[in-house]
């Protein structure tokens, strides 16, 4: 065999090794979409039930780790629970981000409720954010009861890339401010507030990067491969952090917690919130009163109603929470931007061309009930 001729046999042979193993590798981004629908159904829950707990639990929560369960007191009457298996201890060590999750919750536990013609009657159980029951809950049927359209909370999705700059519509911003002119704070990217924040976030980005306690509980929470994603239905996904493509099957395959602790993942981290950062139409705060349990979830709730408002005006937003993180650059945020009440929240706030479906996962119904 002449050398061309070696090479284009070897050549060939390598295409195919290489075509095989890729052809079992983990070849795409695993999505909500991808979740089996057919759960087995150990906890006898009512259709009503099941359908407003599984909607419920379509709101957001930090890294995903989905922070609440359910514990079953009788028909339609349950306690939220706050799960400590869930905590983030390296970003979150008050559970401050906790309680704004479970409030989240609380509302589209609410809406999904109404939807079907119950209203809710909750009470307030927990004295701290490290109680382990928070509120109970109990639904009765109202004939009266406005019924809110469930396809927002399932359409309602973080959006991290491709914001466009463009200022936000007077009617729009009117809209999202309404009757929240206290808690809401909206900070134009014209503004230099939003300068200051913009690099603030970078720098809590590169503080948080390098600091082993948050980034190794990131590394936990970060499900590269499809497996991972499927068996905990929870925490970041590749499809979830809009990794797409070649990066995306490189993360996939190759990358693990060890990765995530790698100098070249945590540069490239802070590249990415950099890049972030340049595209929005502005800062959206949310502020509270205090930090008091039912200040906390009623500001989670708050959130979670801006939220669900704002797919159909083409608005998008990614809370960008490093700031309150950290405490260095937390200190001095209050007065860099002339604010007194504590901000419990830093949304990233644009408009975005194309409005992708949801894709973050979460865990069964079955998986945080209790009887
Ligand atoms: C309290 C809280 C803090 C969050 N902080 C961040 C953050 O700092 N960066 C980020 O990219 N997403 C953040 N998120 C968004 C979550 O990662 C997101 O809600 C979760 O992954 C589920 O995805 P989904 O909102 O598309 O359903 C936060 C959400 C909540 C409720």
């Amino acid at each position: 065999m002449n050398r061309k001729k070696f090479l284009g046999v070897a050549g060939g042979a390598v295409l195919v090794v290489a075509g095989g193993y890729y052809l079992q590798s983990d070849k795409s981004n695993f999505v909500r979409a991808d979740l089996e629908e057919n759960f087995p159904e150990k906890i006898p829950l009512t259709a009503d039930e099941r359908n407003i707990l599984f909607l419920a639990s379509l709101a957001p929560s930090g890294h995903n780790t989905q922070p609440w369960f359910v514990q079953y007191i009788e028909p339609y009457h349950w306690i939220i629970g706050n799960d400590k298996s869930k905590w983030l201890p390296g970003v979150d060590p008050t559970q401050r981000e906790t309680m704004l999750s479970i409030g989240a919750f609380t509302q589209n536990l609410e809406y999904a409720a109404s939807n079907l013609g119950y209203q809710c009657q909750f009470t307030i159980l927990a004295n701290n954010n490290q109680d382990e029951q928070v509120l109970s809950v109990k639904l009765t049927k109202a004939s009266n009861a406005p019924k809110y359209n469930i396809e927002k909370i399932k359409q309602r999705r973080t959006i991290r890339s491709n914001y466009l700059s463009e200022v936000l519509k007077k009617e729009d911003l009117d809209a999202l401010m309404v009757g929240e002119g206290d808690a809401f704070h909206w900070l134009p990217n014209t503004s230099k507030e939003h300068q200051y924040l913009n690099e603030q976030t970078i720098e809590a980005n590169r503080i948080q990067s390098y600091r082993d306690a948050a980034q190794s509980e990131l590394a936990d929470w970060i499900r590269f491969s499809s497996k991972d994603a499927e068996k905990h239905a929870d925490g970041l996904t590749t499809a979830s952090m809009e990794i797409k493509g070649v990066p995306a099957w490189v993360l996939r395959n190759f990358y693990g917690k060890s990765s995530v602790m790698k100098k070249n993942f945590r540069e490239q981290s802070i590249d990415t919130a950099r890049k972030q950062v340049s595209q929005s139409a502005g800062w959206l705060l949310i502020t509270s009163k205090d930090n008091a349990v039912a200040t906390l979830l009623d500001t989670g709730r708050r959130l979670q109603k801006l939220w669900l408002s704002i797919r159909e005006k083409g608005i998008a937003i990614h809370p960008m929470t490093q700031i309150l993180e950290e405490t260095t650059t937390n200190a001095e945020l209050n007065s860099a931007i002339g604010i007194r009440d504590p901000v419990q929240f830093i949304l990233r706030t644009g408009y975005v061309k194309a409005y992708p479906q949801p894709v973050s996962l979460r865990r069964a119904v079955d998986g945080f009930v209790r009887m």
